[in-house]
């Protein structure tokens, strides 16, 4: 018989007007991988904060059994001690400390009360080659990007002695290679004994290395499908994660393609921090009326410095090179200057850089264009109110009320706060970085409804994505770039998952 590590019973918690776990239960078995599913808000992170000892015992009803034995977590170290370790969806590294430092922060390896960095940086950089990383341990954690911080915390955890990891959306940033090798990663801890949760939108994954799967649905465990017969249909996890069948991934759109409206010329762009490392080489690009145009790439490719330096010279130094709008060249050297010419900027990064989070969500949404919800100069409280209420609306936020904190929103609910409020500057030019990185299934076609909206009313697109399915979903054309430059550019017609990878891959062997 198969040993349960782990038991959830009954389990409820509410939060002030949310019920987000209502009567929850779930069983793991010991070395499984044990997906878990759901809509944003339906409470898969809530579960696992409850599971971690985040929320501590006193603040839900219920019961876990952990190893046989009932346990009354106190605190996130309760847990950790019996080796349960969670990496939350939101990172939670210090930028300003290096790869190894994170790594051991409250855990330091000592002598006497003296860090010893030799055994720190020997032990990191173990743990690095585990998780495939071949940055030095002495790497600051904000000269890498999300993708590769992923994989540090997972370091992090390795170097505590887990026995079960809670993973919430590890894949979210990454692009399909680098999630391939984080799920391999995964199967490789499971032939060493140690059992997984792993919560993902992209069902694809699952499918992979799923040994069973819940599906969480308005905070309600709905089922755990057993799939040691082989793979699940991903549309039976789809009825079940939103309730009804999705015949369609991708909205239907006839594109009517105008003239030219956005070029970018000859951008170049030097590295903030070391000023001789030229990052974006010489990049040239167009996007015409009605059209929607993807940036395809691996991590590191230079999309995400491109898109920011374009918008308002957000990111980088000695940037040259030209944007034209309509034909003539635009000063775009500052944001407000690059919202002023109707180019809005969706980061990938919602928590850092796309929201307040201590903010309501009225007010991130009116943020960048307040003159619209004002009058004389004084927000109109009730305007604004009654905008947030539209796009509440619109793009399906979960939330109480669109007074409460961003903080408290679910993480795909977040996105939906930041495209919102992009959407509501009306942009001319709309620069998307990772539209759908956390979002659900439904929801994700809720906003590609509006992208495709938004082209069929003229406005221009341009939609960075790691996850080739959506860019071939989506777009009139699609772009490669690959260390900075640009490497390839195919039509609709002409683009493949093959075709695009091809263009990187050749990049790469020159
Ligand atoms: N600290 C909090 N205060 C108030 N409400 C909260 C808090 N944390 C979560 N919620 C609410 O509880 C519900 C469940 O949220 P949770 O974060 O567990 O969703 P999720 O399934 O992880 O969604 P996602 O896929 O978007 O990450 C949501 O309605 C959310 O707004
Ligand atoms: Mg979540």
């Amino acid at each position: 018989m198969v040993e349960t590590i782990l038991e959830m019973r009954d389990i409820t918690k509410t939060f002030p007007g949310v019920v987000a776990l209502n009567h929850v239960n779930l069983s793991v078995k010991a070395g499984e991988i044990h997906a878990i599913v759901g809509e944003n808000g339906a409470g898969k992170s809530t579960l696992m904060k409850v599971l971690s000892g985040v929320y501590p015992h006193d603040s839900y009803t219920g019961e876990i059994v952990f190893n046989g034995q009932v346990q009354a977590f106190g605190d996130i170290a309760d847990s950790e001690h019996l080796g349960i370790i969670i990496i939350h969806q939101e990172l939670a590294l210090v930028p300003q400390l290096s790869i190894a430092e994170n790594i051991f922060l409250g855990n330091e390896q000592s002598n006497n009360g003296v860090i010893d960095w030799a055994a720190t940086h020997a032990k990191t950089k173990q743990l690095l080659k585990k998780v495939g990383l071949k940055e030095s341990p002495s790497t600051l954690i904000t000269d890498i990007g999300v993708g590769k911080q992923q994989l540090v915390e997972i370091a992090k955890a390795l170097s505590k002695e887990v026995k079960l990891l809670i993973l919430d959306e590890p894949t979210a940033s990454l692009n399909e290679t680098d999630s391939d090798a984080l799920l391999e990663l995964l199967l490789e801890l499971q032939r060493e004994g140690i059992t997984s949760i792993l919560i993902s939108h992209k069902l694809n994954e699952i499918s992979k290395v799923a040994d069973s799967i819940t599906v969480i649905r308005d905070g309600a465990a709905i089922e755990t499908m057993d799939c040691s017969d082989g793979p699940i249909p991903e549309d039976r996890v789809i009825q079940r994660m939103v309730g009804r069948e999705m015949s369609d991934r991708y909205p239907r759109r006839t594109p009517n393609i105008g003239e030219t409206v956005f070029e970018v010329k000859n951008w170049q762009v030097y590295h903030p921090v070391h000023p001789d490392r030229l990052l974006i080489k010489g990049i040239d690009l167009n996007v015409r009326k009605g059209e929607i145009v993807g940036i395809a790439g691996l991590m590191g490719a230079g999309r995400t410095e491109l898109a920011m330096s374009v918008f308002g010279k957000a990111y980088g130094k000695h940037i040259s090179g030209e944007v034209r709008l309509h034909g003539e060249a635009v000063d775009v050297g500052t944001v407000r200057k690059a919202i002023r010419h109707g180019i809005a900027y969706v980061t990938e990064d919602r928590k850092a850089l796309g929201l307040i989070l201590h903010d309501d969500i009225k007010r991130n949404i009116s943020l960048p264009n307040l003159g619209r919800v004002s009058k004389s100069s004084v927000i109109d409280e009730g305007q604004e109110f009654s905008v947030a209420k539209d796009f509440r609306e619109k793009l399906k936020i979960r939330c109480s009320s669109v007074r409460q904190q961003v903080m408290n929103l679910s993480g795909g609910n977040q996105q939906k706060v930041v495209l919102s409020k992009w959407l509501f500057s009306q942009p001319e030019v709309l620069i998307l970085d990772e539209p759908t990185r956390g979002v659900d299934v439904g929801a994700k076609y809720e906003i590609y409804t509006i992208i495709s909206q938004l082209a069929s009313e003229g406005k221009c697109v341009l939609m960075i994505s790691s996850e080739m399915p959506e860019l071939l979903g989506m777009c009139d054309r699609i772009y490669v770039m690959n260390e900075g430059s640009m490497v390839g550019e195919f039509s609709a017609a002409e683009a493949s998952q093959e075709n695009i990878m091809g263009a990187i891959v050749r990049a790469g062997s020159h």
